[in-house]
């Protein structure tokens, strides 16, 4: 438009001019001829054209290189302010830089991910912001090659790299990177990705596949066995009674007696591992625990080793079974003993903890929440960096053969994780090792239940229904609680059972196992008869509990378990423990004391019982 303007008023222009000048030259000479006069008019109206002419292509060619300045800043800004938009909506930090390592470019993102700002980023060596200082010399040289070989590759190249936070935490990164050239400059754009979580839960996923396939492997197997268990530990008793006057007999059933009992420690830490423990998780006051095993250890552990326990006293109560806890903390503790042969100390804490779902799954505990923390740390040998990752593998072990099956840490894993808590290790070489386990807070608070002893044999002349499917453990049960005084009225399955009491019998206590074949099972049973008569007396037995069961939260509805298999023993104190358990106003069953004390010299007699049996094979 401007143009044809400029054009027509350049046109209009030498037209006025033209016809001024012959008129001119005709007002002057006084004729129309054409003589000098118009020769020199129209030479002037030619020279009026050229300067036209010449007038309007200079600001034709300044016009148009105006335009083209100005359209090429308006691409130049849209694509900056493009790039801007991109880089800020990108869920990767961007760093750009160039070929000496200099910052040019810091997204928002890379603040978050590095703690840097962008102010203090621009112009730093990106060597010197985001890199270990031990491993910045082989990062630059990485760097130099990476240089040429992103020039060689348009498309880019994805890598992995180890950055470090400003505030030291380590941070596994996914880089993206391209180069481009800049006259003679080379500049590397790259989009850094956080991948530490995203590692540490496949990581996590592929610990948990490989813990269930083998625990899907042993749980079948450990089942069966503990049945078989449950019967030669229970019977050798009978045997050993009988043969008391016969040393040589009376030795032997010793030995088939140690043999069950290692037997039975096998099983259990295969359950344990496999999470397919029967747990009854309980109220917890951690540090009475720790400080009754701290005691323990001290009685137990060589003098060159020093125990020391740091307590919160305000710890939560904690939520899981005390005896698998118990057990979990000595694994633990005697392969801190192992680890300090030359002596050292050992200290047991407690602390509270309250974890987001990133430190929830560092740990790979189950969600985010509230935790008691109980570390154990130890001054001894530490665990190479090259086996850390292996040393919750079920019979993974460093210790010479016969003197560690390797089972103790993965049974402290999978009780920790049935528990719905996590477990950590530090440790330096050299320098020694912490292990520390979460487990859930406990939601409520109970009253703290008085005296009981748990070491005499008490039997009693109740009447008992006991349901058990497996026809040898069930003979052996009756034979064992007639034995105890008791009156026996047995059944094989829930439906035998509910039979029974339909008849009207009457018996005082229900005893179940948990896992039982046909349409019902031990504890569907024991809610179906605590409906009908709420003050009934359960206790529940089992070797194995389905996860399934566990999801439901409590397994065995609060009431005692028995752990498959079992001796005489223990079988007479959890029935005392049931028929004597005074019920609350609300009908429900005031909980009985608990003491580490049985546990853990039941654990230590175990033991003792496998270095004997290690001993005496080696020989
Ligand atoms: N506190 C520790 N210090 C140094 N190394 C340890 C520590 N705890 C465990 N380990 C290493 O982990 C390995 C596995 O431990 P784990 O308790 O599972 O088996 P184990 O102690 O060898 O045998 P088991 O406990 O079955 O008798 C050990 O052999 C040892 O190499
Ligand atoms: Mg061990």
């Amino acid at each position: 438009m401007k143009l044809r303007g400029l054009l027509t008023l350049a046109l209009a222009a030498q037209v006025v001019v033209t016809a001024a000048v012959f008129l001119t030259s005709d007002l002057v000479t006084g004729t129309a001829e054409f003589g000098t006069a118009q020769l020199i008019a129209l030479l002037a109206s030619a020279a009026v054209a050229v300067l036209l002419a010449h007038l309007c292509t200079r600001t034709i060619e300044t016009w148009q290189q105006e335009r083209t300045a100005e359209q090429l800043a308006e691409q130049a800004q849209a694509s900056a302010q493009m790039m801007q938009a991109v880089i800020k909506t990108a869920l990767d930090a961007f760093i750009q830089i160039d070929e000496s390592g200099a910052v040019l470019e810091w997204s928002f993102q890379a603040e978050a991910l590095t703690g840097w700002t962008r102010q203090e980023a621009l112009g730093a060596d990106v060597v010197d912001l985001v890199v270990a200082e031990p491993l910045r010399a082989a990062f630059r040289q990485r760097m130099a090659r990476l240089v040429p070989e992103l020039s060689d590759t348009p498309a880019g190249m994805r890598f992995e790299v180890t950055l470090v936070h400003r505030n030291g935490e380590r941070i596994l990164a996914e880089a993206a990177g391209t180069v481009s050239r800049i006259g003679e400059r080379s500049i590397i754009n790259t989009f850094v990705r956080d991948i530490t979580q995203k590692r540490a839960a496949e990581e996590q996923l592929i610990q948990s596949q490989k813990m269930e396939a083998v625990g899907q492997l042993t749980g079948g197997i450990a089942h069966e066995f503990n049945n078989m268990l449950t019967v030669i530990t229970g019977t050798i008793e009978i045997l050993a009674d009988a043969v008391k006057d016969n040393p040589p007999l009376a030795t032997i059933t010793k030995l088939i007696s140690e043999a069950a009992d290692r037997g039975a420690a096998l099983t259990s830490s295969l359950l344990s591992f496999a999470r397919k423990q029967a747990l009854q998780p309980a109220e917890i006051d951690v540090n009475e625990l720790i400080e009754e095993l701290a005691k323990l250890l001290l009685a137990t552990f060589d003098k060159k080793i020093e125990i020391a326990t740091k307590l919160d006293r305000a710890v939560w109560l904690a939520y899981a079974d005390r005896g698998q806890l118990s057990s979990a903390l000595l694994n633990l503790a005697i392969n801190a003993r192992d680890a300090m042969l030359d002596g050292g100390r050992l200290t047991l804490t407690t602390c509270n903890v309250v974890f987001g779902v990133r430190e929830a799954l560092a740990v790979g505990a189950g969600y985010a929440g509230d935790y008691v923390g109980i570390a154990i740390a130890d001054t001894g040998t530490g665990i190479p960096q090259a086996i850390l990752e292996r040393i919750f593998d079920p019979f993974f072990s460093t210790k010479e053969i016969g003197k560690g099956t390797g089972l103790g840490l993965s049974m402290v894993f999978g009780f920790v994780k049935q528990s719905g808590g996590g477990i950590k290790v530090a440790s330096e070489e050299g320098r020694g090792t912490i292990f520390t386990i979460y487990l859930p807070k406990a939601e409520t608070s109970t009253l703290r239940p008085t005296g009981y002893d748990d070491r005499k044999i008490v039997g009693g002349k109740e009447t008992i229904l006991c349901v058990e499917d497996d026809r040898e453990v069930r003979h052996y049960v009756t034979v064992q609680l007639e034995g105890l005084g008791y009156k026996v009225i047995p059944a094989a399955d829930a439906t035998e059972a509910l039979a029974i009491v339909a008849e009207g019998t009457p018996f005082d206590l229900l005893f179940t196992d948990i896992v039982m074949a046909g349409s019902m099972n031990g504890r569907e049973l024991a809610e179906q008869m605590v409906a009908a008569r709420p003050s009934l007396r359960v206790l529940f037995t089992s070797g194995y509990a389905y996860d399934s069961l566990h999801a439901q939260g409590r397994a065995t509805m609060g009431a005692p378990l028995l752990r498959k298999p079992y001796r005489k023993a223990e079988l007479a104190r959890l029935l005392r423990r049931c028929l004597d358990t005074a019920v609350d106003s609300a009908g429900d069953a005031i909980p009985t004391p608990y003491s580490v004390q049985a546990d853990v010299e039941a654990f230590l007699r175990r033991q003792a019982a496998e270095d004997n049996g290690k001993t005496r094979s080696r020989k």
